[in-house]
């Protein structure tokens, strides 16, 4: 038995409005997760929100409303978004919850036990609006806001203790970090002395948090919350079982910007408390606008509901999955989103079904016709059908996404080709065996195509599915059965023009 699947998405900042960058996260793991419980292995998928701190203290504080109240109202515009858009996590996880609380207290209280965490007076700048002092360096870089010289008391955790054990793990385990030039970024990161981590905000200044244990004049700093949601949600601590079960994670997904908590905080935490680190973190590149940034401030974010609104769900996931490659920024224009929608999707995929299903209604009572001997342009087609599931497995355990769709879609391009080489809608009125041999073929892999894609595009692939009578969903040629009647369908993906 192979072990559990376990996969996360960054817990996103309740206060932020989903874009489409936080919706690819959430269905490239959605994805990854459908990919590994057809392959029949057991999967947990963990999504939710990260809701601490001094953002959302002042955003409740503006509308005057409780900070409790105010992340309630918030987490709808998630958790509504996902169940549009057909993520399929496990467990969905918000830091204000008690399940959470109650391991971040029981962990400080472990790593201070430990010796990792010791008080002191500490005077340097501090960015109000990124919650954490700074360096001289980074104050004259000016990428930062609202800076203030701060001196202060604070808990510091003894990150610095575990530098080169970390170092060491990144060595021997070549996929930790992936992709290699991240994990590159990280091994020169640790090449200069690593600080320990202040992980403490006193209540004077911020109290949305969690108090720490032994100090209840101290709150904890949000990211030393936050990561602990990948082990709270397995019930660390409490489910021992369930925790051993999925623990470690197969892939952490992550934005870039991300990187360094990920990648150095978390994994340090872990050694401290003994706990194995995650098999792999992956970081993934930005959606761009065109060349630029997307943000609120430029006005250029692109909601994800209103290209659901417009072109279906599918559509967006199958976009967003087929054009990045992973661990790449990539650009998201309207132009070349219809486009794929267009050639990809209804020209190659949409409109084979349409007319197989159509020659089978008119021709053969709308039934799947006999498969019949074939001949060696069927049993190319077949073969290269029956090798497709293993290919596309070997590009999703490479993180090759985009690649694995485009190899199934060159095989539905090449089901077409021999559509237009074989013109059954002739054929049928000399040699109605051989137009249905024909079709029959065309049918069949268009079904393994279909179920190849099911994990991106779950809904379309079920209608094609539907519409065949099909009621394998293995990869194995021959599944589709001969005599089965076709169901009336919706068309798949209706030509779309730039609005
Ligand atoms: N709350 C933290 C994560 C804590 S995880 C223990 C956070 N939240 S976030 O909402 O700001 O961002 C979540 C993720 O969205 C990050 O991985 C970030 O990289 C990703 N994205 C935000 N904008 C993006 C794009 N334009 N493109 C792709 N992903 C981007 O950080």
């Amino acid at each position: 038995m192979s072990k559990p699947f376990y996969i996360t998405t960054p817990i996103y900042y309740v206060n932020d409005k989903p874009h489409i960058g936080h919706a690819y996260t959430t269905i490239l793991a959605d994805v990854l997760a459908r990919f590994h419980r057809n392959n029949g292995q057991e999967t947990f998928f963990l999504t939710g929100l990260d809701e601490h701190g001094q953002k959302v203290q002042q955003a409740a504080e503006e509308r005057g409303v409780e900070a409790q109240e105010h992340c309630d109202e918030m987490a709808p515009r998630f958790t509504e978004l996902w169940e549009q858009l057909h993520i399929s996590n496990d467990d969905f996880i918000r830091t204000t919850e008690e399940r959470h609380k109650n391991v971040v207290r029981d962990i400080l209280q472990q790593v201070m036990d430990k010796g990792d965490i010791y008080e002191a007076e500490y005077e340097g700048l501090y960015s109000v609006s990124e919650e954490r002092f700074i360096t001289e360096k980074e104050a004259e870089s000016g990428d930062f806001r609202d800076i203030k010289k701060l001196k202060e008391k604070n808990y510091f955790f003894k990150m610095g203790k575990y530098q080169q054990k970390l170092i060491d793990h990144i060595d021997s385990n070549p996929k930790f970090i992936q992709p290699e030039h991240r994990k590159n970024e990280i091994l020169g990161f640790l090449r200069k002395p690593l600080n320990d981590l202040c992980i403490s905000r006193p209540k004077s200044r911020l109290n949305w948090g969690i108090e720490l244990p032994f100090d209840s004049n101290y709150v904890t700093y949000v990211w030393f919350d936050a990561l602990i949601n990948y082990i709270s949600s397995l019930g660390y601590g409490t489910d021992e079982a369930s925790f051993k079960k999925w623990w470690p994670a197969s892939y952490h997904l992550i934005g870039k910007d991300i990187l360094t908590t990920h990648a150095v905080y978390w994994p340090t935490m872990l050694m401290s408390l003994g706990i194995e680190l995650p098999q792999s973190i992956f970081a993934h590149g930005w959606w761009l606008m065109g060349e630029s940034k997307m943000s609120k401030s430029l006005g250029n974010v692109i909601n994800p509901m209103d290209l659901i609104d417009d072109y279906g769900v599918d559509p967006v996931r199958y976009y967003l999955m087929r054009e990045m490659v992973l661990g790449q920024d990539s650009n998201f224009t309207m132009e070349s989103f219809i486009q794929r929608y267009n050639s990809d999707l209804a020209n190659d995929f949409g409109n084979l079904l349409s007319r197989v299903s159509t020659l089978m209604k008119k021709n053969y009572d709308g039934k799947i016709p006999e498969p019949g001997e074939l001949t060696e342009a069927e049993s190319t087609i077949k073969s290269h059908g029956e090798s497709l599931g293993e290919i596309v497995n070997e590009k999703i355990n490479a993180m090759r996404l985009n690649e694995a769709i485009e190899e199934t879609m060159q095989y539905i391009r090449s089901v077409n080709k021999y559509m237009e080489d074989n013109a059954p809608w002739k054929l049928v009125k000399e040699d109605k065996v051989a137009a249905g041999r024909i079709l029959y073929t065309a049918g069949e892999a268009l079904r393994i195509g279909a179920v190849i894609l099911s994990p991106v595009m779950p809904n379309r692939t079920e209608i094609l599915l539907n519409a065949l009578n099909a009621q394998g969903t293995g990869l194995t040629w021959g599944e589709l059965t001969p005599g089965r009647e076709l169901k009336d369908h919706e068309p798949l993906f209706p030509r779309k023009t730039q609005n």
